[in-house]
């Protein structure tokens, strides 16, 4: 039998400082002493797939030439933390609408206006930005556009590539929305909906480590949405990846944070222009 079943293996002082310091160098994601135990029960279903009984088995393996290939990809998707919704934050959606697409829609005319969801956890927030968008095209004749969802957690990027999500999710999508872009299940029992493909079509989603040196998006982007990622983060950190993100905006791109977020003492020439809205210099005097 599975020896991981008997007793719970506990995270002892040596393996945490090791698994606390591998996981904020590669991920940046900061586990201060008080999240011990919760690394600890996030961490034993690894112990349990692996038929590890101790966390020293499992910080040899992690630091071995194939744990090193393997492991960390795993560990993450247990270790991040991805609560997400449809909409969430509302306002900033409204913000998008009425100020900043009618701003920016002229100059994407005849090309294809680009966002990035960084840090996009299971897709609610890229797929809430592309009902924006497709129904600005529609009302405004607003341009042709995409959304690219990134994250670290294959767990959750996998689900916001199949786009199969609940009807209790679905709380904060209006009834219009819901009618023009989910489909039912065939079977009335079931409670799950799916994101129709004329939205699917214009979002994609990829692996993208907010800690890599530079961000090799394929865009520039007029709009970059990072919100409750950031918090993560510690100081030096968060101050980089805001720096990068930066660099992926257009001049007179919007960066949005989340409402609970701040970059005060990050002064990377943003400005604040809504809540939790920064604007970037466009040059222009
Ligand atoms: C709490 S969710 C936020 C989702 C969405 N942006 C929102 O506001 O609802 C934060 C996401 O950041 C991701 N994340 C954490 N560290 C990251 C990193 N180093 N690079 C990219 N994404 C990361 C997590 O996997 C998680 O899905």
């Amino acid at each position: 039998m599975n020896k991981a079943y008997f007793h719970k293996p506990l995270l002892n002082e040596k393996a945490f400082r090791k698994l606390s310091e591998f996981i904020i160098s590669n991920f940046g994601i900061n586990i201060s002493d008080n999240k011990k135990e919760l690394l600890e029960f996030r961490l034993n279903k690894r112990l349990i797939a692996l038929n590890f009984s101790s966390f020293d088995q499992y910080v040899d393996y992690l630091f071995s030439e194939k744990g090193i290939q393997q492991e960390p990809a795993l560990m993450i998707n247990e270790v991040s933390t991805n609560k997400t919704d449809f909409f969430r934050e509302p306002m900033h959606f409204k913000v998008l609408v009425d100020t900043i697409l009618p701003e920016i829609s002229g100059s994407y005319k005849s090309g294809i206006l680009p966002i990035w969801s960084a840090g996009c956890s299971s897709g609610e927030e890229a797929y809430s930005l592309a009902m924006c968008l497709q129904n600005y095209r529609t009302t405004h004749g607003g341009p042709d556009y995409h959304i690219f969802g990134s994250d670290i957690s294959g767990t959750v990027l996998t689900k916001a590539v199949k786009a199969i999500y609940l009807m209790n999710d679905s709380i904060a999508i209006n009834q219009d929305n819901l009618k023009r872009f989910f489909l039912r299940s065939k079977n009335n029992l079931s409670t799950e909906i799916r994101v129709a493909r004329e939205l699917r079509d214009k979002v994609s989603f990829d692996y993208l480590n907010l800690m890599d040196k530079e961000y090799k998006t394929s865009h520039t982007y007029p709009v970059i949405f990072c919100r409750n990622t950031l918090f993560y983060f510690d100081k030096n950190n968060r101050s980089e990846i805001v720096r990068k993100l930066i660099s992926r905006l257009k001049p007179g791109g919007y960066l949005f944070i989340s409402h609970t977020e701040s970059l005060i003492n990050m002064n990377q020439g943003l400005k604040l222009v809504f809540p939790s809205v920064y604007k970037k210099a466009d040059g222009k005097q």
